[in-house]
């Protein structure tokens, strides 16, 4: 290495400890004239060519606590949200009709195999920190592309020279999955003492989080359980996140539960609130919950046998009622007194 290189690295080293680290896989921009260091969403960012900073220039990192799903000790990802700078989401449908992919895990695969630079490891790590806790990695992670990845301008094809297929794909996943490990909530959280199978107070998990991050965070729960947990960024030179205070600290009670990890699959928490009176036009009168025997009139109608506890729900078929069961690792919660979902 020639001296002017080490020196041009350790100015480099230096500046991005105090700044954002430089993400690994990032996209290598061909535009020579990107300017450097204009932050997405200040003055001057609007003038910018859309491959040196993203047109979204406020970017959400969601990750989620789910029992089961994921290592015991890592938070595991949602997704990587390019949004507008005053905090509005993309497009419900995502920003390139073009470009809305289904099988987002076989282009992961395929474009693993074209490029002899990347590591099998990368397909390991979305198999393990970005996985779907309905057991759908495929769709869970096509979802995530089309609506989020398509709105990323910086990875847009013509932003790479040479343009190589479903680089876009992979180089969305990768920097997601970097910006993740380099932002470690559960080490965060167990740096101050924090610990699953506990009760913490929202303050000291954000007192947490601000101690690692310099920032707070956004924390969500469903119904006083941790949920998810989502830190907010600016970018500069296409891919270098800046963490930013976030827009919102969440809708957490004071006091959340950080439940342990399980070994087995349990979906997120529901509180349901009922917004129709129970129907009075059930089959049989009202009926609560348990298991149904006997003739039924309203084909379909389904009833959990214990709601949020048990798989089973009795389903009236044919004018008669039978056991069902909701498939594994979901549990039967109740709608009505006759509509029940599996979750
Ligand atoms: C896989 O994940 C680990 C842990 O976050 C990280 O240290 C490593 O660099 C990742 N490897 C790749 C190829 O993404
Ligand atoms: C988190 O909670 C906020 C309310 O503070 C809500 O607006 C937002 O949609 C929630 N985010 C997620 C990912 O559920």
């Amino acid at each position: 290495m020639k001296l002017d290189t080490i020196s041009t690295f350790l100015v480099m080293a230096a500046v991005s400890v105090v700044s954002a680290l430089p993400l690994q896989n990032s996209a290598l921009n061909p535009h020579a004239t990107c300017p450097a260091n204009i932050l997405s969403c200040s003055l001057g960012a609007d003038n910018v060519d859309s491959c040196c900073l993203p047109t979204y220039g406020l970017v959400v990192l969601s990750q989620q606590w789910y029992s089961g799903l994921g290592p015991r000790e890592e938070f595991t990802m949602h997704g990587l949200w390019p949004d507008t700078c005053s905090g509005d989401q993309g497009p419900w449908n995502g920003c390139d009709p073009g470009r809305i992919y289904d099988d987002v895990e076989m282009r992961l695969q395929k474009y693993l195999q074209d490029d002899p630079g990347t590591s099998s490891a990368f397909f390991k790590n979305m198999t393990t920190y970005w996985s779907s806790y309905n057991d759908d990695n495929n769709k869970f992670w096509s979802h995530e592309w089309s609506k989020h990845g398509t709105c990323v301008s910086t990875i847009e094809p013509q932003c790479f020279s040479p343009k190589v297929p479903n680089k876009d794909v992979y180089t969305y996943f990768s920097s997601a999955l970097a910006l993740r490990s380099q932002h470690n909530i559960y080490q965060a959280l167990a740096a101050k003492k924090i610990y699953p199978g506990s009760n913490p107070t929202v303050s000291s998990m954000q007192d947490a989080i601000e101690a690692q991050f310099g920032v707070k965070a956004e924390i969500n729960c469903t119904c006083g359980v941790l949920s998810e947990i989502m830190l907010y960024f600016h970018v500069k030179n296409a891919d270098q996140y800046e963490i930013i205070a976030p827009h919102s600290h969440g809708d957490c009670p004071d006091i959340i539960s950080y439940p342990v990890k399980s070994g087995s699959l349990s979906p997120p928490p529901h509180c349901h609130k009922r917004t129709t009176p129970p129907t009075t036009t059930s089959p049989s009168g009202s009926i609560p919950s348990g298991r149904q025997t006997g003739p039924c009139t309203t084909t379909g109608a389904m009833v959990c046998v214990d709601p949020g506890i048990s798989n089973q729900y009795s389903k009236c078929n044919q004018g008669l009622w039978v056991l069902n069961q909701c498939r594994s690792g979901l549990l039967c919660y109740s709608d009505t007194t006759t509509a029940a979902h599996c979750a």
